[in-house]
C-alpha cells in the first residue's frame, strides 16, 4: 500500500490556496482505501514563526475543524497532531545528528531570512533567526520518514523540503547500515500550482493577501470583491493569463466551465460581473462546509477525541519503528 503523507502548518486560517494546493486533494486521498494516508497538524512547525500562543492554538482548532467540516474520511486516514507524537521530535534528533549543516546553509526559507537581513542592510545576517527556522527542513524530514510514507502531496514552495527528506533519509540508511526509510516524492498537482491572493501575489498568510475558506458568508464576498484587477472597462476583451479572478475560478470549476467563462473574457466581461460570478460560485460550493465548521468549532471536545485516536493510531507505527532506528544508532536497550 502507498502510504500518503501531509501536514499544514498552524500559524493561520485556512484559505482558498492551502485548500486548492493541499487539503482538496488531501481529503479526496483520504476516501482511497488503496492508499494509507497520514495527515497531520504541524503544530510544532507553527512555533518557529509564530510566538503568540492563542494564535497557534486557534488556527489549530481552525484547522482541524476545517479538514473534518469537508469531509475527511478519518476511518482511513489517520489524522493527528504533530505534538501529540513525541517520536517525531526524538526522530528530529537522531536526523539532525547525521545531517550535513551545508544542506541546511542551502535552505529556502532560511537563505530568504539572511537575504532580508542583508537588504536591510544589517551587519549579522542570521540576526533574527532562531535555530528553529535553521533545521526547519530535518523537523520536517522526521514528519516523513517516520511514517516511511512514499508520496507527500505538496505545493512547489515545498519540493526542496521533500528533496532534503531523501538526502537525510539516505544518509541515515547509508551511515547505519539498513534500508531503514523509504525515500519519498513530492507530488505537486501542476493543474492547481500556486493559487495568487488579494494582490496578485502568492496567496499566503506572510503577505497578509489571503482569503479564508470559510469566512462568513458577507466578509467572503467583500475579499472577493477586494482581489486587485487591472482597468479594462466592461465590453473589452480580456486576458484570462495572470488573472487572479480567472485563476481562482477555474481551481474549482471543471475543465468545461473555465472554458466558457475564457469565451466571457473574450467577449469583454466587466470585472463587477466576474467577481459576483466568483463569488456565487465559490459560496455555492462552501456554504455547506460553512455550516459544518461553524458546527464543529462549537463542540472542541468531539475534535479533541477525533485527534487523540489520530495519535493513537499514529504512534502505533511510531513507537516500534522509532525502537528500531534508536537501535540501529546504539541506543537500544541492554537485554
Ligand atoms: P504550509 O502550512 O505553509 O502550507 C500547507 C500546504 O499548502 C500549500 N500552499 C499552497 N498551495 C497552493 N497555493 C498557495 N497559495 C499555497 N499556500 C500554501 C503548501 O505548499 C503546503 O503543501 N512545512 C509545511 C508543512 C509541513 C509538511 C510536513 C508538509 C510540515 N511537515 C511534512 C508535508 C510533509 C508548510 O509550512 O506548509
Amino acid at each position: 500500500k502507498t502510504t500518503v503523507l501531509t501536514g499544514i502548518t498552524t500559524t493561520g486560517t485556512p484559505h482558498l490556496g492551502n485548500y486548492v494546493g493541499a487539503i482538496r486533494p488531501a481529503i479526496e486521498a483520504s476516501r482511497d482505501r488503496t492508499l494509507t494516508p497520514y495527515f497531520f497538524l504541524a503544530d510544532f512547525h507553527a512555533l518557529i514563526k509564530c510566538h503568540e500562543p492563542d494564535r497557534v492554538a486557534e488556527s489549530r482548532r481552525e484547522i482541524a475543524a476545517t479538514w473534518l467540516a469537508l469531509g475527511l474520511d478519518t476511518e482511513n486516514a489517520v489524522f493527528y497532531r504533530q505534538s501529540d507524537v513525541p517520536e517525531i521530535p526524538e526522530l528530529t534528533w537522531l536526523l539532525t545528528c547525521v545531517t550535513a549543516k551545508g544542506l541546511m546553509n542551502r535552505a529556502h526559507a532560511y537563505k530568504a531570512s539572511v537575504q532580508d537581513n542583508l537588504d536591510a542592510g544589517d551587519r549579522d545576517p542570521d540576526a533574527g533567526i532562531t535555530m528553529g527556522l535553521y533545521s526547519y527542513p530535518i523537523l520536517m524530514a522526521a514528519d516523513i520518514l517516520l511514517f516511511n510514507a512514499n508520496k507527500v502531496p505538496v505545493g512547489r514552495d515545498q519540493i526542496q523540503h521533500i528533496e532534503m527528506a531523501r538526502d537525510i533519509g539516505q544518509r541515515f540508511n547509508h551511515i547505519f547500515g539498513g534500508d531503514f526509510f523509504t525515500l519519498p516524492e513530492a507530488v505537486v498537482d501542476d493543474r492547481v500550482a500556486v493559487l495568487n491572493g488579494l494582490d496578485g501575489r502568492k496567496m499566503s498568510k506572510s503577505y497578509n493577501n489571503t482569503i479564508p475558506l470559510f469566512e462568513p458568508e458577507k466578509k467572503f464576498r467583500k475579499l472577493v470583491n477586494k482581489i486587485k484587477t487591472n482597468s479594462l472597462e466592461p465590453g473589452e476583451p480580456k486576458e484570462t493569463e495572470g488573472c487572479t479572478l480567472f485563476q481562482i475560478y477555474s481551481a474549482f470549476a471543471s475543465a468545461e466551465e473555465s472554458e466558457q467563462m475564457r469565451q466571457r473574457y473574450a467577449e469583454g466581461i466587466g470585472w463587477g460581473e466576474m467577481k459576483k460570478e466568483l463569488f456565487e460560485y465559490l459560496n455555492a460550493q462552501l456554504s455547506q462546509p460553512r455550516e459544518e465548521y461553524q458546527r464543529l468549532m462549537a463542540d472542541p471536545g468531539y475534535v479533541e477525541g477525533v485527534l487523540q485516536e489520530g495519535a493513537e493510531r499514529a504512534r502505533s507505527y511510531a513507537t516500534p519503528f522509532l525502537e528500531k532506528l534508536k537501535a540501529a544508532a546504539g541506543l537500544g536497550r541492554f537485554v
